[in-house]
């Protein structure tokens, strides 16, 4: 692929301000400065640096984010600012987009990509891709709230049950669920109708993804579809 063409693909601006780059000598490729727009170069494995950071070439753009509080999913916040205001300019401009909602008070994994195909994937509830959550509760947990949360509870929407793949007590005030749908609120609604309530919300898991060690609240980093769900 042209060398202007991947910088384009991969969100550097418009097709001037790619060439304004290449102009400039702000982007390599090793040691070597790039400045012919025009330069085929194979994209597999390529790892350009352009004004001075690393960037992988990705045909779609995956990335986990861990989420802070303080922060809406929304593209077009409100009161809070947007979990894309938290990436660089390059993967917004790409069009990335959260992979489900997490609330504003909500913390933990949030995938976001510019692939249509795999948000659909991801969170129809058809494909039923696990999503670990974990709780603070108001309340004590009893057993009973585990075993309702299990068996389905209605929440005010829907008659249709909604129902925790699993739910276990870590403490005596929090507690790890499972879910495969991701309904508005439904760990704050499902906690409500079992006669609880959520003070505190953390997303530690999308399917086999888990956010790595090092990366902390407001950081991001590249993600693989294919660990998400992996093949068995
Ligand atoms: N359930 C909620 O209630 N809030 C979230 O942010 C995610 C799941």
């Amino acid at each position: 692929m042209r060398v202007a063409q991947i910088l384009f693909s991969q969100g550097f601006g418009s097709r001037r301000e790619c060439a304004a780059l290449l102009a400039a000598g702000s982007v390599l490729l090793g040691q070597r400065v790039l400045v012919d727009p025009d330069e085929d170069l194979a994209t597999d494995g390529l790892v350009l640096t352009v004004q001075g950071a690393d960037w992988p070439f990705h045909e779609h753009a995956l990335v986990m984010l861990h989420k802070p509080a303080g922060y809406e999913c929304s593209t077009r916040p409100g009161r809070w600012p947007s979990v894309l205001s938290l990436l660089p300019a390059p993967l917004r401009e790409r069009g990335v987009q959260p992979v489900g909602r997490l609330d504003e008070d909500t913390t933990g994994l949030l995938l976001l990509t510019d692939d249509g195909a795999l948000i659909h994937r991801l969170t129809s509830p058809r494909h039923h891709v696990p999503k670990v959550y974990e709780v603070t509760a108001r309340h004590a947990v009893t057993p009973e709230q585990l075993q309702r949360l299990r068996d389905g509870v209605v929440l005010d929407d829907d008659p249709a049950p909604v129902r925790a793949v699993a739910a276990e007590a870590t403490g005596e005030h929090t507690l790890r669920l499972v879910l495969t749908e991701g309904k508005y609120h439904q760990v704050k609604r499902m906690l409500a109708a079992v006669g609880n309530r959520c003070d505190a919300l953390h997303r530690s898991a999308f399917g086999a993804l888990t956010i790595p060690g090092g990366l902390a609240p407001g950081q991001w980093c590249w993600a693989d579809a294919a660990a998400i769900v992996p093949s068995r």
